[in-house]
């Protein structure tokens, strides 16, 4: 049977694709901090694997490695997302937080586990449409995934031909414990269920870039592509508080 780690794979994104993947046949190694919410939510069994460590420790994330069989696929979804509300006030350890989490620890698991991936198997990044364009307080969140698709395109492009298939995710807004903590408008959201069939379809269909919903991601790239003076103007009318 074909086998595929996810990370994050405890709530919202993550674990609607460990059950996608389950339902396609799929082992599923699902990762998350807590034993208790991984048992929870999929009990381990013969096809669920629990692989419990934090992110931002290098040396789990090597023993890991260690006792992993070769993979078909590895997912790095896991995140988290914090905002900078007053700029003018940085908060550096929020920064430094969500950096690690979102960047810095994906650094690690490439070094740990890319190994594991046989030619045909899939690397799949989890990013974000804020990526595509400066958002107000998404300094740190922002940063963090556009760093993380600059990674994902480098990773494409110096892994080509090696066997291995690379794609990078940004979806638009995901109803999850992530965004629940949200106290602005989210436009066009849809389920963790949506967004993981349209990752799980993405990845089949060997497609690079999946983003969804289209209707906002595309709006938000056209927004991404003027100049960012323009950008800056359209932000503090409409949606800078
Ligand atoms: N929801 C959206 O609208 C949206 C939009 C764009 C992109 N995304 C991205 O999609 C991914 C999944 O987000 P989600 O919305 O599904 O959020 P979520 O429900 O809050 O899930 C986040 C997952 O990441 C894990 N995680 C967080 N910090 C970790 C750490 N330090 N070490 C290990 N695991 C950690 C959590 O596991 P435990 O807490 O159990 O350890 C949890 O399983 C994230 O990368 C997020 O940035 C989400």
């Amino acid at each position: 049977m074909p086998e595929v780690l996810i990370t994050g794979a405890s709530s919202g994104i993550g674990l609607a694709l460990a059950r996608r993947y389950l339902e396609a046949g799929y082992i599923v190694h699902v990762c998350g901090r807590s034993k208790e919410k991984l048992e929870s939510v999929l009990p381990e069994s013969e096809y669920i694997r629990h692989w419990c460590f934090d992110l931002s420790d290098k040396a789990a994330i090597f023993d890991v490695a260690e006792r992993l069989p070769p993979l078909d696929g590895i997912i790095l979804n896991a995140g988290g997302c914090e905002y900078i509300d007053d700029a003018r006030h940085f908060d550096s350890a929020l920064f430094e937080r969500i950096i690690s989490v979102n960047l810095i620890s994906v650094g690690y698991c490439l070094e740990a586990w890319l190994g594991k991936l046989a030619p045909g198997a899939f690397l799949v990044f989890v990013s974000s449409s804020a990526s595509y364009l400066p958002l107000p307080r998404a300094e740190a969140y922002g940063a963090s995934k556009a760093g993380l698709t600059y990674l994902a395109k480098t990773m494409d492009v110096d892994l080509a031909g090696s066997g291995i298939q690379v794609s990078v995710v940004h979806p638009g807004f995901v109803d999850t414990p992530l965004t629940q903590k949200n106290d602005f408008p989210m436009p066009c959201q849809i389920t963790s269920e949506q967004a993981a069939e349209r990752i799980f379809r993405g990845v089949e269909n060997k497609q690079f870039d999946i983003h969804f919903p289209r209707r906002f991601t595309y709006l938000l790239k056209f927004f991404g592509w003027l100049p960012h003076t323009v950008w800056r103007r359209l932000a503090a009318k409409w949606i800078k508080r």
